[in-house]
This record gives C-alpha cells, sequence and structure tokens, in this order.
C-alpha cells in the first residue's frame, strides 16, 4: 500500500502521518508532499520509528515522483480557518490549491483513491470531480471527502453526556462538512435514547465543535490533531476495504440520483475498488428531517461553486 499526504508539514499532515507510520501494514510506504521547506526533515523524524514502513520527503518540484504508484492520496493541504471566519471563506485560496494538486493525481496516480481534507469540503470535492473529469480519469468510487471527524466528535461528545465508553457509541452522521450541512442522526444512536432537549442542544454543538477548536486556538488554526486521528481512522478503513475487509463508514460521496445533493455522507460500504455500496442513512425523526430540508439549498450550492469554479 502506498499512501501520499498532501501537506505533510501542516498540523493536520504531520498528525495525521505519525498515525499512518505506526499503524499502516507492514510494508506499506508513506509519501509525504508538501510546498513548505521543512517536509524532508518532517520525514526523516518519522523514518527514525521502528515500524516497518518505508516514509519518504518530496519538496514543491517533486510532486510527480511522491504521487507515482500511490493507491491512496490524502490532501490536507491549505489554509485553516481564523476565528470569525467560516469554512467557505477559504475558498479563494484553497479551491486553486486543491485543483493543482487533483491535476497532478489526474497525471500521475489516475486511479488512487483521493481523500478530501481541505476546506471547504462541500465545495472542494466538488472541485476533485470536476477537475478530474476534465482529465478524462474521474471514478466517483475513489473520491471521498473526508467527513469523520464529525463523526468521532459525535462519539466522543455523547459518551461524555452519557457516561458510556466512547468504543460502545457510534453515530451516522450524514450531509456535508459545514456548519447546518452537518447533520447526526441521533435518532439512530442504538442503545442510547435523547431528550428532545439534549437533541436540541447536541445538534449544534456537533455541527459548531470546529468553530468551539478555531476559538480556543485564538488565531492559531483549527483542528489538527483530532483531524489527524479522523484520516487516519478513514485511511486505515480503506486500507483495510482495499486488502478485502469489509467496513462502512461515513463519508461525502457522489451520490447518483440523490434527491438530497449530488454529494452527500452516507453510510458506505468499502471495498477493493473504492466505494463498493452506499446505503441508504434509514429513517429520519421529524427534528432531523427538517434540518435536512432546511440545509439542502446551501449544500447544493457549495457544491455548485465548486463545479462552476472548475467549469467558468
Ligand atoms: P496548516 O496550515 O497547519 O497546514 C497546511 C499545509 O498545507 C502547510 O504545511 C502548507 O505548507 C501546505 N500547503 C499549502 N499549499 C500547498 C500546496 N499547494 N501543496 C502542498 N502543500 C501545501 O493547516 P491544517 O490545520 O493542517 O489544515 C489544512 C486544511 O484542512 C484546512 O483547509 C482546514 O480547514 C482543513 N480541515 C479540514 C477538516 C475536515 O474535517 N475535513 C478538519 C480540520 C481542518
Ligand atoms: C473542523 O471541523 O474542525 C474543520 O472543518 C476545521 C474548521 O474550520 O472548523
Amino acid at each position: 500500500m502506498k499512501v501520499a499526504v498532501l501537506g505533510a508539514a501542516g498540523g493536520i499532515g504531520q498528525a495525521l502521518s505519525l498515525l499512518l507510520k505506526i499503524q499502516l501494514p507492514a510494508g506499506s510506504e508513506l509519501s509525504l508532499y508538501d510546498v513548505a521547506p521543512v517536509v524532508p526533515g518532517v520525514a526523516v523524524d518519522l523514518s527514525h520509528i521502528p515500524t516497518d514502513v518505508k516514509v519518504t520527503g518530496f519538496g514543491k518540484d517533486d510532486l510527480a515522483t511522491a504521487l507515482t504508484g500511490c493507491d491512496i492520496v490524502l490532501i490536507p493541504a491549505g489554509v485553516p480557518r481564523k476565528p470569525g471566519m467560516d469554512r467557505s471563506d477559504l475558498f479563494n485560496i484553497n479551491a486553486g490549491i486543491v485543483k493543482n494538486l487533483i491535476e497532478a493525481c489526474a497525471d500521475n496516480c489516475p486511479d488512487a483513491c483521493i481523500g478530501v481534507i481541505t476546506n471547504p469540503v462541500n465545495t472542494t470535492v466538488a472541485i476533485a470531480a470536476e477537475t478530474l473529469k476534465a482529465k478524462g480519469v474521474y471514478n466517483k468510487n475513489k473520491l471521498f471527502g473526508i467527513t469523520t471527524l464529525d463523526v468521532i466528535r459525535s462519539e466522543t461528545f455523547i459518551a461524555e453526556l452519557k457516561g458510556k465508553s466512547t468504543s460502545d457509541v457510534h453515530v451516522p452522521v450524514i450531509g456535508g462538512h459545514s456548519g447546518t450541512t452537518i447533520l447526526p442522526l441521533l435518532s439512530q444512536v442504538k442503545g442510547i435514547t435523547f431528550t428532545d432537549e439534549e437533541v436540541a442542544s447536541l445538534t449544534p454543538r456537533i455541527q459548531n465543535a470546529g468553530t468551539e477548536v478555531v476559538t480556543a486556538k485564538a488565531g492559531g488554526g483549527s483542528a489538527t490533531l483530532s483531524m489527524g486521528q479522523a484520516a487516519a481512522r478513514f485511511c486505515l478503513s480503506l486500507v483495510a476495504a482495499m486488502q478485502g475487509k469489509d467496513v462502512i463508514e461515513y463519508t461525502y460521496v457522489q451520490v447518483d440520483g440523490s434527491e438530497d445533493a449530488a454529494f452527500f455522507a452516507h453510510p458506505v460500504r468499502l471495498g477493493k475498488h473504492g466505494v463498493e455500496e452506499i446505503l441508504p442513512y434509514g429513517e429520519l425523526s421529524a427534528f432531523e428531517q427538517k434540518a435536512k430540508e432546511e440545509m439542502l439549498d446551501g449544500l447544493r450550492n457549495d457544491i455548485k461553486m465548486g463545479v462552476d469554479y472548475v467549469n467558468s
């Protein structure tokens, strides 16, 4: 398994690379790319950890080499939020970064599964899809917006609230990855019931958890360590699925014929070639149905911005 992290010298990139160095199967390769000159040093640093995962760092002129032969590419390259910003405020800078990196993926590893982390995810995934289409190599089963952070946050907050072990709490989160487009399905959490008041306070807590971190970091960026863990979980699930295990993760993918939006986080059965099956997200409570209806126009508009960016 060869995995590339693009933006590997950043806050997410370093945490994610560390977790992958420790947890990828023996014999894997980790390819670290960044425009920041420190990236070869990050690779040397990680390479001193005794696991059977080979780590190589690539500087800004070596993107093609970094990507050649990759099975999975993870993209946290780009600018994070500062207090007072929405994720959509990152569009002007991050759209171009994602488009350029995806073009390089199309040229150098067109069969790789690609996980986009760079915000605004609702839009950058659409940019990635349109860029791959323009290059003639788009495979909707191999492009993912990584929304796992919403899942792990939900699990943590609910376990804390209900006095449970986090390993016993599994929370479906559908929709997108921004504000109200993040829709945790608390009605479907097995073995736990919530009062109306709990649903009314937990739902916005989960939706605004990113802002909670941005505010607490006071200008020093957004979630990096929890996102590193979330992306590592998603990547390792994908690796396990590519090696034949039956794995389901919630992730933001293209959903053909969806009445919701062209891209929507669903439960997805992963397999050897990426998406094996997009599963239905099941019945929603009246609260969740209303929340979904109210956010759909915003999510569709976020997606349209990405499509228009590449095609205009
Ligand atoms: P950071 O500033 O710490 O790191 C970003 C890295 O990207 C830097 O090392 C920078 O040099 C690099 N970079 C910039 N342009 C590049 C390019 N063209 N090619 C390669 N590398 C490039 O930021 P961070 O905290 O790691 O966040 C990165 C992105 O992830 C942000 O857009 C942030 O909003 C997003 N994010 C997404 C989620 C999610 O749930 N999907 C969660 C947290 C953060
Ligand atoms: C998050 O959810 O933490 C990330 O999307 C980063 C952010 O800007 O909130």
